[in-house]
């Protein structure tokens, strides 16, 4: 596998390294309020990359003003065989039932394969859930591309500045179908927590 792309193309491609993160993520509080919101809990618990990773969530930061030309996401993509692209806006005025889409968006669930996202502009929430059963909030803005593992519980939603701008990438022909909890006898839960289930235990 490794023998089909140089090494520069695999330097290229490697996630971010935990001392080299710019995302910010923090553990939900459990308000009830306006979802849009940052939902911190107070005083505010911040999550290290390190345990997104455990959970099997991969991050790049990447240069949103060259992405038709950029050689770091033309290796990730070929690296990771993300073959599909496609550039989606979500807003108020561009996106046609937008309030539904909004809260489908933000309903828990999980997917058959990866999800992933590049942020091209504007900003939004990722939240996965940790092994806890917490909601771990990730804050994406331009530039941060982020890959979600096949059967991961997680939701997105916009925040307060009710803009986005993201490019969706897929393996093969895309398939976006979400899949709400519960899941516990889905093929792709099984696997997620074979993966990742043991390992984040371990290293706890
Ligand atoms: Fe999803």
């Amino acid at each position: 596998m490794a023998g089909e792309f140089t090494a520069e193309e695999l330097a290229l491609a490697e996630p971010q390294r935990p001392e080299e993160s710019t995302l910010e993520a923090w553990y939900m509080d459990d308000s009830q309020t306006d979802q849009r919101l940052p939902h911190k809990r107070v005083p505010n618990k911040p999550c290290p990359l390190e345990a997104l990773r455990r959970l099997g969530v991969l991050s790049w930061r990447l240069d949103a003003d060259r992405w038709e030309s950029d050689p770091k996401l033309a290796a990730i993509r070929k690296v990771r065989g993300y073959s599909y692209t496609e550039v989606i806006t979500i807003s108020k005025d561009k996106l046609p039932g937008y309030e539904e889409k909004i809260k489908m968006f933000y309903e828990e669930h999980i997917h058959n394969d990866e999800e992933i996202r590049y942020i091209l502009d504007g900003t939004g929430y990722f939240d996965v859930r940790d092994l806890d059963d917490e909601w771990i909030r990730i804050n994406c803005g331009k530039g941060d591309m982020i890959v979600l593992p096949e059967g991961i519980y997680h939701r997105f939603t916009l925040d307060e500045r009710d803009y986005i701008k993201a490019m969706r990438l897929f393996v093969g022909a895309p398939i976006w179908t979400p899949f709400n909890r519960p899941q516990e006898e889905h093929p792709s839960r099984a696997k997620y927590l074979a993966a990742f289930g043991g390992a984040a235990v371990a290293a706890a």
